[in-house]
This record gives C-alpha cells, structure tokens and sequence, in this order.
C-alpha cells in the first residue's frame, strides 16, 4: 500500500466533525477503497476546549487555519469552517500557494471566488474538490463532471435548498403561514446564521453557480443571477397553486441560450404530480438534461452531518485514488466568460395582486395586460375586506419582460393596494 493521504481539516462543525467520525470509524474501509491509508494529521477550530463528541487528542491542533494549511505534514488541505471570505479564503490560499490540494464544502467561497482559487490551484499542479459544497450528500458534481462528460449539458435545475424546501412543504401540510413557518424552521437549527442566506435564495444561487460553469464550460458568474426568495410567498400563494394541481418550489434553472447564460433562482409553479413537485421537507433534487442521456434526476439529503460528511469523503477518497479532475470539470483557464442572458423562454405566469376594491380595478389591470400583449387564461377573486380584494390571474405564455412591462404598468392604474407576486409556472 502506498503513503497514507495525510489530512488537515479546518472546521469541527456539524460538517468537520462528521468527517473525522468517519474517519475514525471507517478507516479499515477507506484503506481498502483507497488503496492507501488516510489518515488525520492536524486539526483546527476557533475553540480548542469545546467537547465535540469526538476524540481529537491523537491530532496535532492549530488556532490558526492558515498555518495548519501550511503545514508539512498535511497533503490535503480540508475547509469545513464557512464564510465567502475571511479564514476560509486566506486558507485556501495558504494551502495552494504551499502545494496542497483542498478539498471544501464551502458553496459562499467558490461561487465569488471559485474562478481565482481554481486558476491558483491549477497553476501550481493541484486540484480543489467541493462535492459537499452543492446538494449536501446528492454525488452532483461527480455526476456532471465524470458521469455526463460524454454529453454536452441543456439544461441543470434543481430543488438545493433544504430550508427553503422544508417552509415551503410545512405552510402546505399545516396550513401555516410563512412566518410561523420560519420561526419553526429557526427552532429546528435549520437557518443559516444569515437566514437571508437561505430565504432570499443566495445559498440555493451560490449552488446553481457552481453546477453551471461546469455544465457549460463557462466562468462561475453568481454575480449574472437572476435572483428571487421565498419571503413574500403566501399561505394563499401555496393553497391557490394546490387548487391549479401546481407546489411552489424555490427552484433553479441554467441553461444556455444563443443570448447567453440564463441562469435564475426563484419561487416557480410545478406540477404537483412532478418528481420536483413531490420533493418534501428538507430534501434536495437536481434534474440534468444532457444530450445523449436525456433526463437524469438525483434525490437525497442536501445538508446534515452524515450526507455532507459523506460527500467530503467522496472528494478525498478521490484524492487518494490519484483521480485529478479539475475543479470544474476541465481546465479553469480553458472556462469561458459568458455573457448574462435574462430568461426570455416564454412560461404561464401566476399573478397575485391586492387590489382597491371598487368599480373598475381589475378592468384596469386587464387592460394593461391587453397592451403589454400578455393573454388571461384564467382570473379569480377569492374574498375580500372592506376595501380591497385579492386578485389571481393565470396568464397564458408570456415573457418575463413583458410581464415587468405589465406590472410597472399596474402602478400607473392606482388600484393596486400592495406590490404583486408574480410566479413563473415552469415546465418540468
Ligand atoms: P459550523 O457547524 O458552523 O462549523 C464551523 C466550524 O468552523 C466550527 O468548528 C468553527 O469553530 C470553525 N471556525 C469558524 N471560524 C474559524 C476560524 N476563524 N478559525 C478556525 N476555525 C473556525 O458549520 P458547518 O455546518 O459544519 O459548515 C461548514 C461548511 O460546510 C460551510 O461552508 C457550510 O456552508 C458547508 N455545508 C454545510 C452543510 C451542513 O449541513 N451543515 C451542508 C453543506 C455544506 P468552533 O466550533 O470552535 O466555533
Ligand atoms: N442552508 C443550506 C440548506 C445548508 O438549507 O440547504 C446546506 O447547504
């Protein structure tokens, strides 16, 4: 057998401390696997005297994750800490400039940095690995990088972020409204420490970032996002779209168009009956179209201590196998710039709107949808107060910028009581 892959793991959180486990655990296993042993040389974490429940004594430990990066004895830098910048980043860089390969799960780091940190990497000979970092436990990139290299890719979409999932399945099993729902989500530990992070759709768009400049050979772009959260969906959004046989999913979509790179995270309409539309609770999906493959759909737990540690050890066992792929699938420097491209595929919209409730108002908004060409399909009032009235309109197909074209023209007719929800009914 040859050296052991000698390892240091910045990071004992829920992600750091499942890896070590299993690598206590299943040492025998791995070896076997790997053909080489693996093995832990050091350690690090902001608190040295925090119990961890698991035993951390036979490592070497180090307060500073930028010096365990430059440690002799380590061949493999591993970055389980978190955060877009700061340790994390410094880290990495440490680790790379001092001839290590990195192996994260840090989805914030690599879709603003993941271009210069591969560049660097590859410069010098070594490779960085994130399989933990999209879709937890979900072998996404392994997939797209080796499992579809034959294919050129159409179209990725993908359910990837659990909380958003586990609020959006809860307010249509319980009945609860968003905000109930959320505080229910915060007691269950499942926010990020930035909720807005999961909420607003950011953690789910750093994933999608990612899986796109592999599926497309282009240069990670989170920036080109279109970007949409969950905050203002509605129990009623939710029980009106389960009316029409449709779930509402935070849901991405990339795909490459003669325009550019579309590439959007946002609430969509599925069908019900769809394997995206059936997804409950925290549970991630990812749904890859590629050209000779056609359709292939990955179910599974897409954060947790065991799925994501699992995914950690994929990339190491790798490592330890000798597979070097790059780290998005091909050279960095060979990755092409694309060019943003708004969604302009036409899809039904669903409207929700609050309007005054007097004689007229939704004549208005009917007439402004006439003259921005957008065609009813069907329209609903469904109750009211004393002075206004919801209003849900189903269009038939019709582009995002005509429909924006639309709604700055609702504002203009003075009888909407509150800003309009519009959800794309997306074609799954
Ligand atoms: P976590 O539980 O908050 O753990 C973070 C760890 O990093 C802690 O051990 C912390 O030390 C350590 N740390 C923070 N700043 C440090 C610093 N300056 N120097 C040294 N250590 C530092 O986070 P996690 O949930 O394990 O997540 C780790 C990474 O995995 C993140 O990038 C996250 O996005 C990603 N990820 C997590 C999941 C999941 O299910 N949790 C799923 C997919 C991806 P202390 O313990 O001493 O405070
Ligand atoms: N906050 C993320 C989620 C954690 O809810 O999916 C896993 O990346």
């Amino acid at each position: 057998m040859s050296n052991p892959l000698r390892l240091g793991i910045a990071g004992l959180g829920t992600v750091g401390v499942g890896v070590v486990k299993i690598i206590r655990q299943k040492s025998k296993l791995l070896a076997e696997r790997s053909g080489r042993k693996i093995e832990i040389s050091a350690v690090s974490a902001r608190s040295r005297d925090k119990d961890r429940g698991v035993n951390l004594k036979p490592y070497a430990w180090e307060d500073d994750p930028v010096v365990l990066a430059r440690r002799d004895d380590i061949d493999v830098f591993v970055e389980l800490m978190g955060g877009s910048d700061g340790p994390a980043k410094a880290a990495t860089e440490a680790a790379i400039a001092a001839g290590k390969d990195v192996v994260t799960a840090n989805k914030a780091m690599l879709a603003l940095h993941g271009q210069q940190l591969a560049d660097a990497a590859e410069k010098a000979g070594h490779i960085i690995r994130f399989e933990a970092a999209v879709a937890g436990g979900i072998p996404v990139v392994k997939t797209l990088t080796e499992g579809l290299a034959g294919n050129e890719i159409t179209r990725v979409m993908g359910v990837m972020n659990g909380t958003c999932n586990f609020i959006l399945t809860r307010m249509q099993d319980a009945g609860l409204s968003y905000a109930e729902v959320f505080e229910e989500a915060r007691a269950l530990g499942y926010l990020e420490a930035d909720p807005t992070l999961d909420v607003g759709g950011i953690d789910a768009g750093h994933k999608l970032a990612l899986l796109a400049a592999i599926a497309f050979g282009t240069r990670v772009d989170f920036a080109g996002m279109e970007l949409e959260g969950i905050e203002r969906i509605t129990i009623e959004d939710i029980h009106q779209a389960a009316d029409m046989g449709y779930r509402v999913k935070l849901l991405g979509v990339a795909q490459m168009s003669g325009r550019g790179l579309e590439q959007r995270m946002s609430p969509v309409l599925v069908p019900a009956s769809s394997p995206l539309g059936q997804l409950e609770n925290a549970m991630n999906m990812v749904v890859l179209e590629g050209d000779n493959v056609g359709q292939i759909v990955l179910r599974g737990a897409g954060a947790g201590q065991g799925p994501t540690a699992s995914a950690v050890l994929s990339d190491i066992i790798d490592i330890a196998r000798g597979i070097r792929v790059p780290t998005f699938g091909q050279p960095a420097h060979t990755l092409s710039r694309s060019s943003p491209a708004r969604t302009a595929t036409p899809a039904p919209y669903y409207l929700r709107m609050e309007l005054q409730d007097k004689p007229g108002a939704l004549a208005r908004i009917a007439a402004v949808l006439g003259e921005s060409g957008i065609s009813i399909n069907r329209m609903r009032q469904y109750g009211h107060d004393d002075t206004t009235a919801p209003v849900l309109i189903v269009t038939h197909k019709t582009t995002r910028d005509a429909l924006d074209v639309a709604i700055a023209g609702f504002a203009a007719t003075g009888v909407l009581a509150a800003d309009p929800v519009a959800l794309r009914i997306e074609s799954v």
